[in-house]
């Protein structure tokens, strides 16, 4: 089973093909154009130069990479159809839909989440085969997902408010850091102390599995103002530290609830090493196996969208030609309470301003 995936849902346009052999998943081909250079520059990412990018950039990323992969050899067409940003989930669905249309292949639409619950998976080269607990953290979203057979998922929990990396990309942002801030705070907490600041562990004990991270933000915000000598690197540190200890000791939590033997991490948080290192430790402790996604298949990109086709069409799925994006899709069987992308990473400018971006 040899499947194009297409990713184009936020700000980064990605092309893949991945072969599904037995349980096997190889990525054959995978190329990302990232446009964080383009947004940078207004501190978050702008929904038209986003739509934009990614009608210039798709096309000839799938041309430069079918002499590798010839038409003939491809048995399906897969793209993000939700969750995400409405204008740039359509630029992908729509050239995949006509891709396949003209090529004579069945196409399938993918739940951008589930491509993210594949990845720690892909990044070992199998198939989800058992039960699982997975951990999404990026810019957008924040879930626990309990896995317990392969597609079948249930909502444990959710952000009430910030996801993960918006909180990052929040507080980097009130510090005075670039976009996008979850590696600069990332790098200087480094140089810093994870106990120097004791901000709050929100929702750590609220007796569900849902987060928030909204209050943990406003306390860095009161710090940062009020201490005359706070120190940049130990307020990245401590308040690292905090969205760290909540993740991980609630997934923890869930896993031993659930009696899942495997716990997974993906999206763009799972980039901070920080937070892995803490995730596998306590997995570790737990006796538990964990699987954390690597950095190739992390942040948005189209090799996890093709894993999810190439198992989905395998089991005799295919998308009818009418099935439309949808920006608040959620994981089947989820109660997930946030929309489809969180509201740190896209801006919302006046219109005149966006007007002359366009
Ligand atoms: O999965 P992703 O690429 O896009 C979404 O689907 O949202 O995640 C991007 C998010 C951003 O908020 C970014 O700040 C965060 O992932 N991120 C990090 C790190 N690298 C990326 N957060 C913390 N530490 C990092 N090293
Ligand atoms: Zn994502």
């Amino acid at each position: 089973m040899l499947v194009l995936g297409i990713e184009t849902s936020c700000d980064e346009t990605s092309v893949a093909v991945v072969e599904k052999r037995g349980g096997t998943l190889t990525v054959i081909r995978q190329e990302i154009a990232s446009q964080i250079e383009l947004h940078r520059a207004f501190g978050g990412v702008v929904p038209e130069v986003a739509t934009r990018q990614h009608l210039l950039r798709l096309d000839p990323m799938v041309r430069g990479m079918l002499p590798a992969v010839p038409l003939a050899d491809l048995d399906g067409v897969a793209v993000t159809v939700g969750p995400g940003l409405a204008t740039s989930l359509l630029v992908g669905a729509s050239y995949a839909k006509s891709f396949a249309l003209a090529a004579g292949q069945p196409w399938l639409g993918v739940n951008h989440l589930e491509g993210h619950l594949f990845s720690p998976f892909l990044s070992r080269g199998v198939a989800p085969d058992g039960a699982h607990l997975a951990l999404i953290v990026s810019g957008g979203h924040t879930l626990l997902v309990h896995a317990p057979a392969p597609f079948d998922y249930r909502v444990l929990g959710s952000t009430l408010d910030d996801a993960a990396g918006e909180s990052f990309d929040k507080v980097a942002k009130l510090l005075g850091l670039p976009y996008p801030g979850g590696p600069e705070v990332e790098r200087l907490a480094r140089q810093g102390n994870p106990a120097a600041v004791a901000f709050p562990r929100g929702m750590l004990d609220s007796g569900d599995f849902n987060f928030s991270f909204s209050g943990l933000k406003t306390s860095v915000r009161t710090h940062w103002h009020k201490e005359r000598r706070a120190s940049l690197p130990d307020i990245c540190a401590s308040f690292q530290q905090a969205v760290t200890e909540v993740l991980v000791k609630k997934t923890m939590r869930a896993a031993r609830q659930h009696n899942v033997r495997v716990v997974t991490l993906s999206g763009g948080v799972s980039g901070n090493q920080f937070l892995c290192a803490a995730f596998a430790q306590a997995a570790e402790r737990d006796g538990l196996t964990a699987l954390v996604a690597d950095p190739r298949y992390s942040t948005d990109n189209a090799a996890m969208i093709a894993a999810v086709a190439a198992c989905r069409f395998e089991r005799g799925e295919r998308s009818p030609w009418d099935l439309d994006v949808n920006p608040n899709l959620r994981l089947a069987g989820g109660g997930e309470s946030a929309p489809g992308m969180g509201n740190s990473k896209v801006l919302k400018l006046r219109s005149r301003r966006r007007e002359a971006l366009i």
